[in-house]
């Protein structure tokens, strides 16, 4: 196991009415709030009524900027700072979910700072401070509501960068499981894709004795795979709702990443076709994931043969470790299939094959991969490998 500091200092809230509690954590954002949100999901679940009713019980004062799109936008980001300013905002409320919260991030370290936002996501410059940011999700998947990252969209450029600190995890998460039974089945499903690709970032990894953090992955995952087709089936299924949300959180708060080396190529990847095509996350996640792994699992086959045996229940037979190993990979296709995501490029529409600037965008900041250190070569294959049956 490797050396760590881990901090995850979020305070959440979780369960029926956890919004109740804004009241109460609501002073954490100072004299005045930002309200930020969506594109009116908020407004038709009832979850809008009720935060201005906490606000005005708490007497808060705020103002509000809906609008956040998924894959947020730079342009909206700024547009907050200049509102915050303006406003003389101290804390910001993101009530939604990973595209809302993480432009939440982008205007809390944008405020303070006397340059252009970008900066952070270009890493001109690093996170030194930023306004308080809390919580109320709607939707579990990105883990951005305890996560140290924000994933931004620059449109002008199509460019989709991250940045990342302590400093912006936001400081309370209320969840209430209650508020995602009207999540669409292309939401709930590109979620569990999403969180699930936060447990395998960190499950490949070549560093040894990392007993603890495997079975908790191991127990994510489990718990990620069973539940969405209970969710997807009965929408309204608040315990199966309320696995998965615990999971999303816990997916990516970096608890179980502590310890060990990580790989998070197959998200740079991603990102590029959600910035090039405005592909939905997850299931940009669903394609490039099994490509990544039918193209790296060589390097490390006892692990793939562990996640094999451990997460899918594929018999062992010795002698036929390949096989084993490739037996994980598929049932976690026919998995993603069966709950309605893409696994190949072609099932989002993508046939252009733009692979040569989207490797080179991915690869802006260096090499890859922790499993295994890609090459921009090796990229495009894994886009190739995405073609492929
Ligand atoms: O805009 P509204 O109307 O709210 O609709 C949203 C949106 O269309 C809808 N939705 C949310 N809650 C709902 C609901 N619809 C019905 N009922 C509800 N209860 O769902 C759509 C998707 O929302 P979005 O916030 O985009 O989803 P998600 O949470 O998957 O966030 C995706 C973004 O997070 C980034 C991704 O790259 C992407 O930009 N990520 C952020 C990370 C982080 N900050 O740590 C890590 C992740 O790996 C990821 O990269
Ligand atoms: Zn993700």
């Amino acid at each position: 196991m490797l050396d760590f500091s881990f901090i995850s200092p979020t305070q959440i809230v979780f369960g029926r009415n956890a919004e109740d509690s804004l009241k109460d954590e609501i002073p954490k954002l100072g004299t005045k709030v930002l309200l930020h949100y969506g594109e009116g999901s908020i407004k038709k679940i009832g979850l809008y009524e009720r935060v201005i009713a906490a606000l005005k019980q708490a007497n808060t004062d705020y103002v509000e900027l809906g609008g956040v799109i998924p894959n947020p936008s730079l342009a909206l980001v700024r547009k907050g700072i200049d509102l915050c300013r303006k406003e003389h905002v101290t804390g910001i409320l993101a009530v939604g979910g990973g595209s809302v919260i993480d432009s939440a991030k982008g205007i809390a370290i944008g405020v303070p700072y006397s340059g252009d936002v970008w900066d952070f996501y270009t890493r001109k410059t690093e996170i030194t401070t930023a306004l308080p940011i809390g919580t109320i999700l709607t939707i579990p998947a990105a883990g951005s509501e305890a996560s140290t990252g924000s994933v931004v969209t620059d449109e002008d450029t199509q460019s989709k960068f991250h940045c990342g600190s302590d400093l912006i995890r936001p400081v309370f998460a209320l969840l209430n499981p209650e508020y995602t039974f009207s999540l669409p089945p292309w939401q709930t499903a590109a979620g569990a894709v999403d969180m699930l690709t936060h447990v395998m970032e960190r499950y490949f990894t070549n560093t040894p004795h990392v007993e603890l953090s495997d079975r908790l992955c191991e127990a994510l995952m489990r718990t990620i795979i069973s539940n969405t087709p209970k969710a997807l089936s009965n929408p309204n299924d608040y315990n199966a709702r309320a696995e998965i949300m615990w999971a999303g959180t816990l997916a990516h708060n970096d608890l179980i990443g502590k310890g060990r080396q990580d790989d998070w190529a197959s998200h740079d990847i991603e990102h590029e076709l959600s910035a090039q095509y405005g592909v939905t996350h997850g299931a940009g996640l669903a394609v490039i994931f099994p490509a990544w792994m039918k193209y790296v699992h060589k390097v490390n086959i006892p692990r793939f043969i562990q996640y094999a045996v451990r997460v899918w229940d594929v018999p062992y037979t010795a002698g036929e470790e390949e096989e084993t190993a490739r037996e994980g990979i598929r049932r976690l296709e026919a998995f993603y299939v069966s709950i309605g995501m893409p696994i190949r490029l072609k099932d989002l529409g993508i046939t252009d094959k733009r692979y040569e600037i989207m490797a080179e965008k991915a690869m802006r900041f260096g090499t890859l991969g922790g499993l295994k250190k890609l090459t921009k070569a090796d990229v495009i294959a894994i886009y190739r490998q995405a073609e492929q049956v």
